[in-house]
């Protein structure tokens, strides 16, 4: 078709005149005898063929538009009964391992500001809003009713709240002499763009946490002032200067200086409240609900941290974190280590899922940061850039891509963890990094329920395996002490 009227318009250029003529039939047009291939019939069986191209090409189209969205419809319904298993047809092909017969569900957020209906208590729908794709992150305003939100503070505040982090940590310098790195060697790898100088962000892109403590760029200032390392004070540091920055110099002056605990990278109380059998309805009530949300099968509900109760006074925060830590290889999991076969070198908490539960209306700040959602490139080194640090939630949660706002009752959840494109948990989510900002006015209450996966199926199911075969397989598995658990698991944070 296109061919054609390609030739008729360089026939309109040819001196026989037909430029000037162009509502004449195209076979006049055209200096050639009227055979079959100029005929008018010709020419309509020309164009029926083109209309029912296009009109193939728009059903086509409009096939494609329903089927997905039917699917997406369905599983909006299906919620509460969902069933697990993806159609095996829909992975991609698999390397030969360990069968898996389950498949974890992911929620599709198809693009901010969708809202789909979810059935999570009988006889009412909630709304569940996508705040961003990156990470997949959800809003569900009135998750908790009131009564609820009262009772899971009494409960906490009855079992007593621990402060979130301890003033001062040891082990940096073990930490420090197991490196066995040279300061050398230690100034070639914070000085990114391989100039010979160290610039602030340089340094705080690798040590913004010292012994629990948060370094600001001006604490650095003060540090290198206290120290007298800067010796041109130009703000940068040669590799002379970066040797009068040892460690236990830097160390001695933070202590001297006193800490306060705005200082630290966490200024927060929390306590565990288990949620199996035996424990408050609101509690088992609230974990129900959490998994008719998430979809997932139950037992990994059932299997995961307890809820975690925490509480900001004024001045309160937690600066932007990753609750999971990145898959390695050598990487345990805390919740799965009974089921390691080896001793690992690193243990990290694997919480596939946040749902973080606001149990009351903050009057100032404290709303929750995601420093880099839905970036289109990100880059951990421009985290830090002209003195601005976007993990600080005390100063620059005004920076972050998006903040929610604490609601009473309303509840947010996202994935950590990427998919692995087979069903199962993937790469860690860089783009999950959140932090709590500062509370300006009043106290700030909210409640963390992660679900624990393992990356590593194999040790998931394992661990499964092990906690259902414990003699007291009656009390969903949990028979180890969940206090125990969870000291350790926040510890890693
Ligand atoms: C957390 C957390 C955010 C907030 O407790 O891990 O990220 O808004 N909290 O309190
Ligand atoms: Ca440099
Ligand atoms: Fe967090």
């Amino acid at each position: 078709m296109t061919d054609n009227q390609e030739t008729s318009d360089a026939e309109n250029t040819t001196p026989s005149g037909g430029a000037t003529l162009p509502l004449r039939p195209p076979c006049e047009r055209l200096s050639c005898h009227k055979s079959s291939v100029c005929s008018r019939s010709y020419f309509v069986v020309v164009m029926v063929f083109f209309h029912v191209y296009i009109i193939n090409v728009i059903a086509l189209l409009f096939y494609v538009h329903y089927s997905s969205g039917q699917e997406d419809a369905t599983r909006s319904r299906d919620a509460p009964s969902s069933n697990h298993q993806r159609p095996e047809s829909r992975r991609p092909p698999s390397k030969p391992e360990f069968p898996r017969d389950v498949s974890l569900p992911r929620i599709e957020g198809i693009r901010v500001g969708h809202v789909q209906r979810v059935s999570l208590v009988p006889g009412k729908l909630h709304e569940m809003r996508t705040l961003s794709l990156k990470p997949l992150l959800f809003e569900i305003p009135g998750f908790l009713s009131e009564d609820e939100c009262r009772v899971v503070m009494q409960l906490a505040q009855l079992k007593g709240l621990m402060e979130s982090q301890l003033m001062v940590q040891d082990g940096q310098e073990e930490l420090a002499k197991e490196l066995n790195l040279s300061p050398e060697e230690i100034f070639n790898l914070l000085d990114i763009n391989q100039d010979g100088q160290l610039q602030l962000h340089e340094i705080l892109t690798h040590s913004r946490v010292r012994d629990g403590i948060w370094l600001t760029p001006e604490n650095l200032r003060e540090i290198y002032a206290g120290l007298q390392v800067d010796k041109d004070a130009n703000g940068l540091l040669s590799l002379e200067e970066f040797r009068l920055l040892s460690n236990d110099a830097f160390q001695r002056f933070l202590l001297q200086q006193g800490v306060k605990r705005s200082q630290l990278v966490r200024n927060s109380r929390h306590t565990w409240l288990y949620q199996g059998k035996g424990s408050h309805q609101v509690l088992q009530d609230i974990k129900t609900r959490v998994t008719r949300l998430t979809r997932l099968p139950p037992i990994l509900v059932d299997l995961s941290e307890p809820l975690q109760v925490v509480r900001y006074d004024m001045g309160g925060h937690y600066h932007a974190h990753h609750d999971s830590g990145p898959v390695y290889p050598e990487t345990a999991c805390t919740h799965t280590r009974l089921a390691a076969n080896t001793s690992t070198p690193f243990e990290t908490s694997c919480r596939y899922i946040t749902v973080l539960f606001y149990l009351n209306s903050v009057d100032g700040g404290g709303e929750t940061a995601f420093p880099v959602a839905d970036n289109r490139t990100y880059d951990e080194v421009s985290l830090i850039q002209n003195d601005v640090d976007l993990l600080d939630t005390r100063r620059n949660c005004d920076k972050s891509n998006l903040r929610v706002k604490p609601t009473k009752g309303a509840a947010v959840f996202w994935y950590n963890y990427l998919s692995d494109g087979r069903g199962w948990v993937g790469e860690q989510d860089e783009y999950a990094l959140h932090g709590g900002c500062m509370v300006t006015h009043g106290t700030k209450w909210v409640a963390n329920k992660w679900i624990n996966i393992d990356p590593d199926y194999q040790r998931q199911t394992r661990y499964q395996q092990l906690v259902s075969q414990q003699p007291e397989d009656e009390d969903d598995g949990l028979t180890m002490n969940p206090d125990i658990q969870s000291t350790n698991i926040h510890q890693d944070l």
